[in-house]
């Protein structure tokens, strides 16, 4: 529509008039993504926004995506501006773990090294001793297994259970879970494995363990469409939100993808397979986040200081 192209156009010469960059996440919207990479920004999984935020030389960063994801980039460059089109993005996993409940369940157990992943508040990251994202996060566990450590983990125990069955490290888990994700139903991707016998499935490990015992490949957003291009099936079963779509098909137009199921009997339930956050960027509220200011994410000097700790761990860690 025109009004999309005007407000398209008005965020290209902010973005440049502010030294500002888009960093946009697989899950938001499909205009985010296209203007993300028409302007130099990145649309990519939650390791490689931090690693993109922290390196470029801009003096804002917009960061389409969730609240943590703004957060994280703050942390990492406090020098720079952070804003984000809204600050209301959240994310169960978040939500599901309250910083004091976590540290009381943390104080618990202090035998254990604190893994969490980056889907948390900076309070519990500043909690723990590693944060990891889901690219990375069975290798760490692995390492930390190999210096004989025992591992806490929070938020998802999706996530976790997966990572736990991957290294069969002694993992504590915290129970959350992504709302999205927890929809996808094992039934409905068996029933459409039997329409198309020859098609891969790719599922985000976020995903519950029934699904992910089909899986093909399992892995984050970015390992997922890697594996979209890899794999030689010409039909693919994707068990993730349906933003990544817009991405996954660009990088394999001859191939045919189809959403996994999120109900027991087959059909599709269009609005569950997609994150009610990361729904909330739009183009409008990205143009008058770099128009007005709004949005800006701050986070307090101690609580950046302590958060700092387990996010450069993550950023160091060499597999
Ligand atoms: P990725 O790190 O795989 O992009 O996952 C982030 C996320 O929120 C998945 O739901
Ligand atoms: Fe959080 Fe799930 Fe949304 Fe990812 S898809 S941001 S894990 S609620």
């Amino acid at each position: 529509p025109a009004e999309d192209q005007a407000r398209i156009e008005e965020i290209k010469r902010l973005l440049a008039a502010n030294n500002a960059v888009l960093v946009a996440h697989y899950y938001t919207d499909d205009a985010i993504q296209q203007l993300a990479e028409e302007t130099g920004g990145c649309v990519a999984d939650s390791l490689e926004m931090a690693r993109f935020g922290a390196r470029h030389p801009a003096d804002t960063l917009v960061v389409a995506g969730v609240r943590f994801m703004g957060e994280t980039a703050k942390i990492l460059s406090p020098e720079k501006r952070v804003l984000m089109p809204t600050l209301e993005a959240t994310c169960s996993l978040d939500v599901g773990c309250p910083a004091d409940e976590f540290s009381a369940f943390c104080d618990q157990h202090p035998d254990r090294t604190v893994v969490v992943y980056a889907n948390t508040s900076a309070a519990v990251k500043a909690r723990a001793d590693w944060v990891v994202t889901s690219s990375i996060a069975v290798d760490v566990i692995e390492h930390l297994k190999a210096r004989g450590e025992k591992i806490l983990w929070a938020p998802d125990k999706h996530l976790g259970g997966y990572i736990q069955k991957q290294t069969g490290a002694d993992m504590l888990l915290w129970d959350g879970a992504c709302i999205v994700h927890e929809e996808f139903k094992a039934k409905g991707v068996e029933d459409l494995k039997g329409l198309y016998p020859d098609a891969a499935v790719l599922v985000h490990p976020e995903s519950p363990a029934s699904v992910v015992e089909l899986a093909d490949v399992a892995g984050s957003t970015s390992q997922l469409i890697n594996a979209a291009k890899a794999l030689p099936n010409e039909e693919l079963i994707v068990a993730t939100d349906r933003g990544i779509f817009f991405k996954m098909q660009q990088a394999v137009p001859e191939k045919t993808l189809f959403e996994a199921p999120t109900a027991g009997n087959g059909a599709t339930c269009r609005s569950c397979a997609h994150c009610p956050w990361m729904a909330m960027n739009a183009l409008d509220n990205l143009a008058s986040a770099l128009r007005e200011g709004e949005g800006e994410i701050h986070v307090g000097d101690e609580l950046r200081q302590a958060a700092l700790k387990p996010l450069t761990r993550m950023l160091e860690f060499n597999r």
